[in-house]
């Protein structure tokens, strides 16, 4: 039988298999690259793992995300899941806790961009971004707003990690 994968703050010890699962789920570097940045930048706010057998098989990030200063707002991504345990609610589980994590937090509002079959499912829609401006605007960009109150409006900037 296959071990239970448990969700936890991911440590220092963890970054070079974060970047090898990143890396192979999504099968190119940028978005491992783009996790080292957020980093290295100072945006991150948090990184859970899931872990089975001893082994890192799930990863997601949140970052912070500015409209005009910093007013709490966060973004979430990127994330995967090891190609081999996919479709067995391991992103479901990292996604619940993440967000409880920022919701308890005090986090008013979490963005992402991202698959349009998966981040529904949290409550994640388009009308919430409906206020805010951002280049990432389109079909796969999502909110999920915990609480009223500032930001409410205004252009989103994102950590230059996802710059050109
Ligand atoms: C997106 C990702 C993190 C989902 O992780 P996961 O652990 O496989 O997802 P879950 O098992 O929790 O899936 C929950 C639901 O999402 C939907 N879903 C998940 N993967 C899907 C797929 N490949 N195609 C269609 N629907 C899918 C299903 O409705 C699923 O529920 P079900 O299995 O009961 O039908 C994973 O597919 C992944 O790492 N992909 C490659 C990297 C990537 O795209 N990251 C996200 C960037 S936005």
């Amino acid at each position: 039988m296959m071990d239970k994968a448990v969700v936890r703050v991911a440590l220092k010890t963890d970054k070079p298999a974060i970047q090898e699962l990143t890396t192979r789920a999504f099968g190119q570097e940028d978005e491992a690259r783009i996790i080292r940045r957020i980093e290295t930048d100072g945006d991150a706010q948090l990184q859970l793992v899931a872990e089975m057998g001893g082994r890192i098989v799930g990863h997601v990030m949140f970052y912070s995300v500015g409209v005009r200063e910093k007013l709490g707002a966060i973004g979430l991504g990127p994330m995967s899941v090891d190609p081999w345990v996919q479709r067995e609610r391991i992103g479901t589980m990292l996604v619940n806790a993440g967000l409880t994590m920022m919701r308890d937090g005090g986090a008013p509002i979490v963005f992402v961009l991202g698959h349009d079959w998966f981040y529904p499912r949290f409550g994640f829609n388009a009308q919430a971004t409906e206020p805010f401006t951002s280049i990432y605007k389109g079909p796969h960009f999502f909110g999920l707003r915990f609480r009223h109150g500032p930001p409410m409006s205004g252009e989103l900037i994102f950590p230059r990690a996802f710059g050109p």
